[in-house]
């Protein structure tokens, strides 16, 4: 199998880190892959904070509720960053209103994240392991203060990575046909009832990682997973809107 490959099929999220930071070597190196991801229009318009102050790396883990995010060998947060080139586009006379749409967001959200998968598939190539985190826009009001970021700076995903302290299996996925479609959109109709084996699977992965701690089928955990309304992430639109983005 091409080893590339074989990275990406092996992938599982490491949430326990041994006690080691990740070297600056190791930190330019991957800034450098995500330097490297494919940019909307070649704007670039993504930026990357390390978080090395320990105080404000053990914010964030409050901020998104998970301790291994301080107790991680380094923390990434990537940013939808129009600043830069708002900056560029004035000191040249040039009207930036545009930055307020929604498309200046999306492709700007799209930049960070593309480079976020880049990094974490790079670490793991290294031998190191992490997971994304999502918690960080749990407060997405407290990261924008904390890390004084500008009009058109937000924050949209963290990378916590590090040393494995674990070996985790690898997480079952949902089958092939219900999730690739060829040239048209099919009618779903018993979904649930199409993924009785998966849920099996599901529910088996979730058996062996911890007994004592039993856990939905995936179906369930989906339908769940309606009723979750985190307020902090709820007032998101509000929070990019107050950094100047999607204003239309
Ligand atoms: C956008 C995004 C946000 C995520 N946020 C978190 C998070 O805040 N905390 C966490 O523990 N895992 C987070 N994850 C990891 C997912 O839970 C994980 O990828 C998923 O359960 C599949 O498991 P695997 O990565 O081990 O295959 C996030 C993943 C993505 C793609």
């Amino acid at each position: 199998m091409n080893p590339t490959i074989q990275n990406q099929l092996n992938h599982r999220s490491i949430r326990k880190f041994k006690n080691i930071p990740l070297t600056s070597e190791e930190v330019n190196l991957l800034v450098d892959v995500a330097r490297h991801t494919s940019s909307s229009s070649f704007m670039q318009s993504y930026s990357i904070l390390s978080v090395t102050d320990p105080e404000k790396k053990a914010k964030v883990a409050v901020i998104g509720n998970q301790k291994y995010i301080a107790e991680s060998g380094h923390l990434f947060i990537m940013l939808a960053d129009q600043h830069r080139n708002q900056l560029i586009a004035e000191e040249q006379g040039f009207d930036t209103d545009v930055l307020g749409s929604f498309d200046r967001f999306f492709v700007a959200s799209t930049d960070a994240i593309l480079a976020a998968q880049n990094i974490l598939l790079a670490a793991e190539a290294m031998g190191l392991g992490g997971v994304f985190l999502g918690s960080v826009l749990n407060h997405a009001d407290q990261l924008i203060e904390l890390f004084n970021l500008p009009k058109h700076v937000v924050p949209v995903l963290g990378i916590a990575l590090g040393h494995p302290d674990q070996a985790p299996q690898l997480k079952p996925r949902l089958p092939r046909e219900i999730m690739h479609f060829e040239n048209t959109y099919p009618k779903l109709e018993n979904v649930c009832e199409a993924l009785k084996d998966y849920d099996a699977i599901v529910h088996e992965y979730y058996d062996l990682r911890d007994a004592n701690n039993r856990v939905d089928e995936f179906t369930t955990q989906i339908a769940k997973g309606m009723t979750r309304k985190h307020p902090g992430r709820m007032q998101l639109l509000k929070f990019f809107q107050g950094q100047g983005f999607i204003q239309y």
